[in-house]
Formats: structure tokens, C-alpha cells, sequence
């Protein structure tokens, strides 16, 4: 079964250049995701068709509506069997990364919700208990980059999106490790060598020094991902000893 994504937002124009292209496309295409997009303002009851108002207490901005979102999630989610898993884009929720695009993955359906003003009416999220995302500690203007964002990192690794060749396998945060660096024709440039390594035709030791590049590249960018990637190898070789 594929998964459904369901996107609710007041600007689903948006959304239609990176749904509609590249693999995100393709992927819709092999029938191996769906997408469908609600307008919450088909949802307001007042002539004005209001989503949002001005926060209680003052303050800048405007806060979306709680009825207006539980009346579209409820609506949205009758449509279709499959249990939901709610997120809320915000840059108050969990960072985003790969071990959590993973596990998205292996839903049936995913239900986002994004907000393009001040923020959420606390209730919505005590009520619906989304699980709250964010991509990066940065503000942008509305949820809606951040759910494309997710949405690009989780169709891409569904099983059968891409395929054998582009495999995601050796590519970064895989394993808990950046991505080695790579080469393409010409051998020379610029005084700028290939390394004689990957022209040697020795796979086994192209393999060693590709891990090197990652181990270094990971320790000198990305101390952080080092420190896990090492601390989940000494647990695994701990786990070991303790099992025999
Ligand atoms: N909405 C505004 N900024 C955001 C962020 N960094 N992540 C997710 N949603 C957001």
C-alpha cells in the first residue's frame, strides 16, 4: 500500500512545483505515494472567511483558529482508512533528521499541518497532540517549506523510489556518517587530480579509503555525528561482550 500525505494549508500553490517534480513526481508516479492538499480556508464559517485572529493578551501577528483546524483535520482524516500519524511543522518541534525521516517512512499515512502566521492556537496542539517538527533552528515565514522539506526526505526513501543505481546507501548521515568525496571525468583539472586510489580498480581498497573519507570528514565538520557514530560503536562492542 502507499503512503498518503495529506497537506493542509491556506497556500496549497505552493506546493504544486516540488510535488511536481524530480522524484517526489516520479514517486507519485510509480504509485508508491500519494498527495492530497486541503485548504484550511475552506473551512472558516464567518463572511470573512477568518482562519486566524489576534492573540488574547495582545502581541504581534495573528494566531490561527483551534476550530478551524480540528474541523479540517477531522475532515481530512474520515477520508481515508488508514490511521494517521499528525505533524505540526513549528520551529518549537523535534529537529528533523534522518534516523526520524526513517521512521515517517514506514507510516501509512502521514497528516501535516502548517501554519503561515504568528503560530498555533495553544489548543490545537494540546487537542490533536501532532507530533511537532521542526527542519532547522531558524524562522521562516510558514510551515509549508518545512513540510516540502520533509516530504522530499521521506518519499526518497521509500522502498522502490529510487532505484538500484541511485541507491541511498553510502550517502550521508547513512550509517551516522557524512558522505565520502567523488569524482567524475575529467581525471585532471585545474591542476586538480583525481585521487590515484579510485582509478586503480582495487574495489577493496577504493571501499577502505571511501570509509577514511567519511570517518575524517565526520570528525572534523560534524564533531556531533562523530561523538554519536563513536559512542553507538563502543555500546554495540559492549552489547557483544555482554552477550558472550
Ligand atoms: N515554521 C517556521 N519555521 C519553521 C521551522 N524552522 N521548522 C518547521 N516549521 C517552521
Amino acid at each position: 500500500m502507499s503512503l498518503r500525505i495529506d497537506i493542509l494549508t491556506l497556500f496549497p500553490e505552493m506546493f504544486s512545483a516540488i510535488l511536481g517534480t524530480s522524484i517526489p513526481k516520479r514517486a507519485a508516479e510509480k504509485g508508491l505515494v500519494e498527495y492530497h492538499l486541503t485548504n484550511f480556508r475552506s473551512f472558516a464559517t464567518d463572511r470573512h472567511l477568518s482562519v486566524d485572529d489576534k492573540p488574547f493578551g495582545g502581541g504581534p501577528g495573528m494566531v490561527m483558529m483551534a476550530p478551524i483546524v480540528f474541523d479540517t483535520v477531522a475532515h481530512v482524516e474520515q477520508l481515508d482508512t488508514r490511521p494517521a500519524t499528525r505533524i505540526l511543522l513549528t520551529p518549537q518541534g523535534r529537529v528533523l533528521d534522518q534516523p526520524l525521516v526513517e521512521t515517517l517512512a514506514k507510516k501509512p499515512r502521514l497528516v501535516l499541518i502548517t501554519g503561515h502566521y504568528e503560530g498555533f492556537d495553544e489548543r490545537i496542539i494540546d487537542g490533536l497532540a501532532p507530533l511537532e517538527v521542526s527542519i532547522g533552528d531558524y524562522v521562516l515565514s510558514g510551515g509549508e517549506l518545512a513540510a516540502m522539506v520533509l516530504i522530499d526526505a521521506v518519499v526518497r526513501v521509500l522502498p522502490g523510489v529510487l532505484g538500484a543505481e541511485e541507491g541511498a546507501s553510502d550517502e550521508s548521515f547513512t550509517g551516522g556518517l557524512l558522505e565520502y568525496p567523488q569524482y567524475t571525468r575529467p581525471r585532471q583539472y585545474q591542476a586538480m587530480d583525481v585521487p590515484d586510489i579510485l582509478l586503480s580498480g582495487n574495489h577493496a581498497a577504493i571501499a577502505k579509503w571511501r570509509m577514511e573519507q567519511r570517518c575524517e570528514r565526520t570528525k572534523k565538520r560534524r564533531p556531533d555525528l562523530w561523538q554519536s557514530y563513536e559512542s553507538g560503536k563502543n555500546k554495540a562492542r559492549g552489547d557483544d561482550a555482554a552477550g558472550g
